[in-house]
């Protein structure tokens, strides 16, 4: 959550808990038209509370205790749904301290933050962990998990997983005083600021499922860590541009390593694309005065100064080193098949807080990639190579994401969606307006953006394209800076809290296309709560409705699975998970829980095999915040920690960790 009226952390005068929240009231400062007077085109306001009257609504109504008295009745089996494409029987909504899966189905731990990868790994001793033990382990924070087979199969293959950022507060001993109820956490010294950085990035690692039970292979030949020294590449139009050189690099195309690795993807020609969220978190110091890249580093947030490498790295401290932000708000691709491979940083795809990087083919076989900018009144994207996917050469794909065409969502109230070109000299990015170059345009994504009036979302995280209906799915996770006279068709509600999903029908089925329609496929939250608006059908339970959408998934029969950041105790009386969401027929916009996290916890992942016979799930902060969950009722820290999951022994902390899932007669997940 990233909402001060959500927010159930309280304020740590160092850091509460997770870099998405500090992104205040969103860096867009345009005034693009928000076609507030047409909204009753499409959408009714019925419903809508005004100010501040809303959110407390909200906060009063779906209280802990009145989803604790729901008729637990409501937890049966409601496979009955007509017309639903899942059946499985549903979880109950609600906290506690592990996770919980449907009724027939395993949910087993499958990697942990600092489980070995390979022969030498050390074992994980959390009181002596050290940067070169964890760069031999997997990361913290496992966000994006993708599936590469290996020989084509279901049962064998890469797992890839970005390790998004770290909480120091749940990581190290010793370093977490409390005042006032509230953490205080002491200054990094240069060993934890390299652990941090060695926790960072991702994982490859070989996995195969022996006697129906998946495991990591630590002799796998291609296993390996990427973290925020690794050595990259900058690829694309901006390489060895003046604004990416570095004293450190001349040649403005060699990078050290990733960050904030949130969501990301598979491209069909099976590389690992890691997005770089919210890279401004990791830069301090201030700019010499009156130096040119000031406002394109306002608008990004840069510098926002939560990580203190920059006082034992000069690159992440502005004031030494002005260039360095410039070469983080990517797209990385990562080749899995050879594990020296130099990851390539694509800068065609442009620079914002990228989240995801999910790709399909198009009929012409060019590929296109949806992206979406995680911020307040920020936008949707979308990348069109200029080549063509060929699956008989994987060679010939390698370097298809260094030329296409970058567009960004224009959503009408009638219904259209218009995608437009943010290319060099078309419209008004030109030298007028700063622009000389598409380098330019790139570095500065979001002004290009903003000038060729693209439409300000509540927060685009995961954008999945359905091959199976042709639609994509845009999960927006909340807004609640949103004013009544922001509102627009494609953002129907002020203050929103919940969330929303629009779902996208590119022209002619076609993802190429450069114009498609449009239509909010549910608005999130409690739909017994009048105050909040939601649109989930009337089959959909208690335990069905959920908030902020974030992560996503389509399976190989195109089934929607959302995963969701920011149910709570206090705003949602329930922890984070996964639902299935019908997306066809009569049970449209019918959800149900198929998973629930530990406390603390976010919903990350998540992955299908393709015989959708395995989902892969991440655990993300788990036993992060405790202050809103009444059985605990005080700030959770390494010391005094809200949950011990998944292994709850009293030596070893919380852990973050992918957990895979399959049901217990090996049928597909869900049916
Ligand atoms: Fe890293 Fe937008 O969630
Ligand atoms: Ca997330
Ligand atoms: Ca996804
Ligand atoms: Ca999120």
């Amino acid at each position: 959550m990233t909402d001060d009226t959500l927010d159930p952390v309280p304020e740590s005068p160092f850091r509460t808990s997770r870099l998405e929240e500090a992104e205040g009231d969103g860096s867009n400062p345009t005034v693009n038209p928000t076609m507030g007077e047409l909204i009753s085109i499409r959408f009714s306001r019925r419903g809508l509370l005004k100010g501040s009257l809303a959110v407390s609504a909200i906060a009063s109504t779906v209280g802990p205790m009145a989803l604790l008295s729901a008729e637990k009745a409501q937890a049966a089996n409601n496979s009955a749904s007509s017309g639903s494409a899942f059946s499985f029987v549903e979880v109950e909504a609600g906290v506690d301290e592990t996770h919980h899966v449907a009724d027939g189905y395993d949910a087993d731990v499958l990697l942990r933050w600092g489980d070995g990868l390979f022969p030498d790994s050390p074992a994980f001793d959390p009181k002596n962990q050290s940067a070169e033990a964890q760069r031999r382990q997997f990361g913290y924070n496992n966000d994006y998990v993708g599936f590469i087979p290996l020989d084509g199969s279901s049962e064998h293959g890469l797992l890839v997983v970005n390790h998004e950022y770290t909480n120091e507060h749940l990581m190290f001993p010793g370093i977490v005083s409390i005042a006032e109820g509230k953490l205080k956490v002491a200054p990094a010294d240069l060993s934890r600021v390299d652990i941090e950085m060695a926790a960072h990035g991702g994982t490859i690692v070989e996995i195969r499922k022996v006697d129906g039970k998946w495991q990591p292979v630590r002799e796998g030949k291609l296993n390996r860590r990427i973290t925020s020294t690794t050595p990259m590449q900058l690829s694309g139009p901006v390489a060895g541009h003046d604004r990416v050189k570095t004293k450190d690099d001349p040649t403005g195309k060699q990078v050290l390593g990733t960050l904030n690795n949130c969501a990301g993807g598979v491209t069909p020609w099976g590389t690992y694309v890691m997005a770089e969220e919210n890279f401004h978190g990791y830069f301090l110091g201030q700019l010499p005065e009156g130096h040119p890249e000031a406002a394109n580093y306002k608008r990004y947030g840069v510098p926002e100064g939560t990580y203190e490498w920059g006082n034992f790295y000069d690159r992440f401290d502005l004031s030494k080193e002005s260039n360095e932000p410039n070469r983080f708000g990517w797209i990385v691709e990562v080749d899995v098949n050879d594990p020296n491979s130099v990851p390539k940083k694509r800068t065609a795809l442009g620079r914002f807080k990228h989240e995801g990087a999910e790709s399909i083919v198009a009929r012409d076989g060019r590929v296109v990639f949806y992206l979406g900018d995680d911020e307040r009144f920020d936008y949707v994207y979308k990348f069109i190579t200029s080549g063509t996917f060929n699956p008989n050469d994987r060679a010939a794909n390698m370097d298809l994401l260094d030329s296409g065409t970058l567009y960004v969502a224009k959503f009408e109230a009638d219904g259209t969606l218009n995608w437009l070109p943010v290319v060099f000299g078309e419209g008004p990015l030109t030298a007028a307006n700063g622009f000389n170059s598409q380098a330019d345009v790139l570095i500065e994504t979001r002004r290009a953006a903003d000038l060729l009036g693209a439409t300000k979302m509540d927060r685009p995280e995961d954008i999945q394209p359905n091959g199976v209906n042709g639609k994509v799915y845009v999960m927006l996770t909340n807004n609640t800076k949103r004013k009544d006279e922001q509102i627009d068709a494609a953002n129907p509600r002020a203050k929103n809290a919940f969330g929303h999903i629009i779902e996208i029908a590119e022209t002619d089925g076609d993802f190429a296309a450069t114009k498609g329609r449009w239509e909010v496929l549910l608005k999130c939250g409690d739909p017994s709560v009048a105050a909040v608006g939601a649109s989930f059908s009337t089959d959909t339970t208690r335990n069905g409705w959920f908030g902020m959408p974030d992560n996503c998934a389509v399976d190989s029969a195109g089934r929607l699975w959302v995963a969701t950041d920011g149910n709570n105790p206090k705003d949602t009386g329930r922890t984070d998970g996964l639902w299935a969401v019908d997306v066809d027929g009569e049970a449209r916009a019918t959800s149900k829980l198929f998973f629930r996290v530990p406390v603390g916890a976010e919903m990350c992942g998540p992955l299908f095999t393709p015989d959708d016979r395995t989902a892969f799930v991440a655990v993300q902060h788990p036993g992060d915040g405790g202050t809103d969950w009444a059985p605990f009722g005080r700030p959770s820290y390494y010391e005094d920690l809200s949950t011990r999951w998944p292994d709850f022994r009293n030596d070893i902390p919380v852990r973050p960790a992918v957990v895979v899932i399959t049901k217990k007669d090996g049928g597909k997940i869900g049916v």
